[in-house]
């Protein structure tokens, strides 16, 4: 029998997209519990919101996200905004009792996401962040090989993400548009924004970071604000890179940049461990490269697997074997296990603690930056 499950969207925009095409699509690939209705959806522009919920299907629309939080009809908060809105927000919905889906990051720095950990955690709630790459099928199915020890003992893991959207000095900070450039409202840049992924990744394939020196630079120091269309300093990390050992012995190596002209968003990671190496491309999400020492010599290289076989991670749901699927198919993988684990009263992972975890990390990097010297990774 599968329940209803009424959602309350916060944010319209890109995420607002992924989340609510995921709970549109997810009972037609997987046989879960619940059944999402899409009941009120909340951003910043009414307009913009009554148009969001006619297309996608919400049955209320509103510009107040307090009135979603404390909507007694609404089971499940889904938080769709910046960063700096997440805390607010997460802690209000615990408090009311309600299931979380949080966007990454988890907060703006490490202080509110501790606050966020206590409030879902007394209050009993089940919740989740939105680390999504984990749910791409060749990112699982790297984490399946590391676990069945294919890949033996591991030396490195590193990482890339890397964009070029934001070189040109005329692009404003803040506003509704290039929030992600105002720390006040994205708390930090391409750490918070795209390293986070890179680690959540990290960490799940390869256990804790434990300690890490990092750089960080910005290459355009001011810019115009879309809000107040003064020229004001600008506060985020342009770009950062930092070295890291993992708990397990390994060494780790990150760079993300907003100013590698010609990526746009180029995620990759590879793994190099004693018996087999991984590597994995953004841009061509259904494949993992994997090379084995056990081969035979003549037959010995990298070889390309198209994760689309009914035996790989979340296959046998979508087509037949050889056809692939893409990115917002991660967020319908995520839908799926949430609302099964919902279904017990459980939280999904990641979830608020285990987000934390990353905050630690992306806190580390940003402090080592400053300082100029190694630091410790905090441990939740
Ligand atoms: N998992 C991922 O891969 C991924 C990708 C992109 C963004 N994100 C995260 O998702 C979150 C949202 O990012 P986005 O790209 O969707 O942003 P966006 O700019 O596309 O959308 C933000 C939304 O928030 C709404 N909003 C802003 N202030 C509000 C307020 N006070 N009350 C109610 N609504 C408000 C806006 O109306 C808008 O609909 C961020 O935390 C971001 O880091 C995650």
């Amino acid at each position: 029998m599968t329940k209803k499950l009424n959602v309350g969207l916060i944010g319209y925009g890109f995420m607002g997209r992924t989340h609510s095409n995921a709970y549109r699509r997810v009972n037609n690939f997987f046989d879960v519990p619940y059944e999402p209705v899409l009941q009120v959806v909340c951003g910043l522009v009414e307009a913009e919101a009554k148009a969001f919920a006619e297309k996608w299907g919400y049955k209320s629309y509103t510009t107040d996200w307090h009135k979603v939080v404390e909507d007694e009809n609404i089971d499940v908060v889904e938080i769709c905004v910046p960063n700096n809105l997440h805390a607010e927000i997460a802690i209000a919905a615990a408090k009311a009792g309600k299931a979380i889906v949080c966007e990454k990051p988890l907060a703006l720095n490490v202080a509110q996401a501790e606050e966020m950990v206590k409030a879902v955690e007394e209050a009993g709630v089940p919740n989740l962040v939105s680390f999504n790459y984990r749910r791409v099928p060749a990112v699982t199915l790297a984490k399946q090989l590391i676990d069945e020890g294919r890949l033996g003992k591991i030396f490195h893991y590193r990482a890339n993400f890397l964009q070029d959207w934001t070189i040109s000095k005329e692009v404003p900070q803040g506003g509704m548009a290039t929030w992600r450039l105002d720390v006040k409202a994205a708390g930090s840049g391409v750490t918070g924004d795209l390293l986070a992924h890179c680690i959540d990744t990290a960490m799940w394939h390869n256990g804790p970071i434990t300690d890490v020196c990092a750089m960080t630079e910005t290459f355009v120091k001011e810019r115009m604000h879309a809000e107040t269309g003064k020229v004001e300093p600008v506060g985020i990390d342009d770009a950062c890179t930092f070295i890291c050992h993992y708990d397990n012995g390994s060494l780790g190596n990150f760079e993300s940049s907003r100013y590698a002209r010609g990526h746009k968003a180029l995620y990759t990671f590879e793994i190099n461990g004693e018996k087999a190496s991984i590597a994995w491309d953004l841009h061509d999400l259904h494949r993992l490269s994997y090379f084995d020492h056990g081969d035979d010599s003549i037959v010995r290289g990298w070889r390309s697997i198209h994760v689309t076989d009914s035996d790989m991670p979340y296959m046998d749901k979508w087509w037949v074997p050889g056809l692939q699927i893409g990115y917002e198919h991660s967020f319908v993988h995520q839908a799926a296990e949430f609302l099964q684990n919902l279904a017990e009263g459980k939280s999904t992972s990641p979830d608020f603690r285990e987000a934390l975890a990353t905050q630690y990390v992306c806190d580390a990097v940003l402090t080592s930056a400053k300082n100029k010297k190694w630091e410790t990774v905090k441990k939740p």
